[in-house]
């Protein structure tokens, strides 16, 4: 089975700062990939790198077999990979419905624009993805309402009125608390399942890794630290002294 992400030696830098030496990451159709890492590790480099805020120094990335490191981020987006930010960005004044309904891609301008996000079928879609995410009952309320933990939730709904086949998250239960965490983890484990969404998520809490990830990638300084099954990450000594050594 081919890969629908394949990273291939990917190197970026930032002047004289090496965020990313030669890495190398296969996320397979339907898959739910982990990165972890110590902070500044290069995980939200590598992420940025994959959906193409900015090109990259060396390498290749392919979606689906086609090459991407060239594309812009509309482009890459339009062919269904699309990403959630490590801060939480909804539109607080829009109610939850409209955060869903401007999420919509710019297919159209202006007024047709307008039409679009308006239009039945996208609210339709919008509602069904809130159902999804039992926040139904929050469709009229504004964003800055919601709690932090819903706000995720509603940020996971806003990138699925993407359409995407690859579904990129960064560190999505941060400063979530347990039982909203719960709540995450049924979201993104229905998506995969019933929506068939691969997933590759960055995410600190091994509590929420073990449930989602089938494989982990461990990022150090850059590089590749160490690759494989939660239980192998977990046991692998490099990796519990790259997370401590991380720490003040
Ligand atoms: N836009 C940028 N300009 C300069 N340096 C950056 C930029 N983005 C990230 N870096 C640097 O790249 C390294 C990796 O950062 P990042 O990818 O954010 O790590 P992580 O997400 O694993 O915490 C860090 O040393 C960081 O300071
Ligand atoms: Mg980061």
């Amino acid at each position: 089975m081919t890969d629908l992400l394949a990273v291939r030696g990917v190197t970026k830098r930032f002047g004289g700062v090496v965020a990313n030496h030669e890495i190398f990451l296969q996320v397979p159709h339907g898959s739910i990939v982990g990165l972890i890492g110590p902070n500044g590790s290069g995980k939200t480099t590598l992420f940025n790198s994959i959906v193409g805020y900015h090109p990259i120094d060396g390498g290749s990335i392919a979606f689906d077999g086609r090459e991407i490191s060239r594309l812009r981020v509309p482009a890459i987006a339009r062919l269904g990979l699309v990403r959630t930010f490590q801060q939480t960005r909804v539109f607080g004044k829009m109610s939850c419905l409209q955060n869903l309904q401007v999420s919509v891609p710019h297919v159209h301008e202006g007024l047709a624009a307008m039409c679009t996000r308006q239009s039945p079928a996208v609210t339709e879609r919008a509602r069904k993805i809130l159902r999804m995410a039992g926040l139904q009952g929050h469709a009229d309320q504004r964003g800055a309402d919601l709690s932090f933990g819903q706000q995720k939730l509603l940020e996971i709904c806003m990138a699925l009125m993407n359409e995407p086949r690859l579904l990129l998250l960064d560190e999505p239960t941060a400063g979530v608390n347990p039982v909203m965490i719960d709540s995450l983890i049924a979201l993104l484990t229905d998506i995969n399942a019933r929506l068939g969404i691969t997933l590759l998520v960055i995410e600190h809490n091994m509590r929420v890794m073990m449930q989602l990830a089938g494989h982990i990638y461990c990022l150090a300084h850059g590089e590749v630290l160490a690759q494989g099954s939660p239980a192998q990450i977990t046991a692998n000594r490099a990796v519990v002294e790259a997370y401590l050594g991380g720490q003040p």
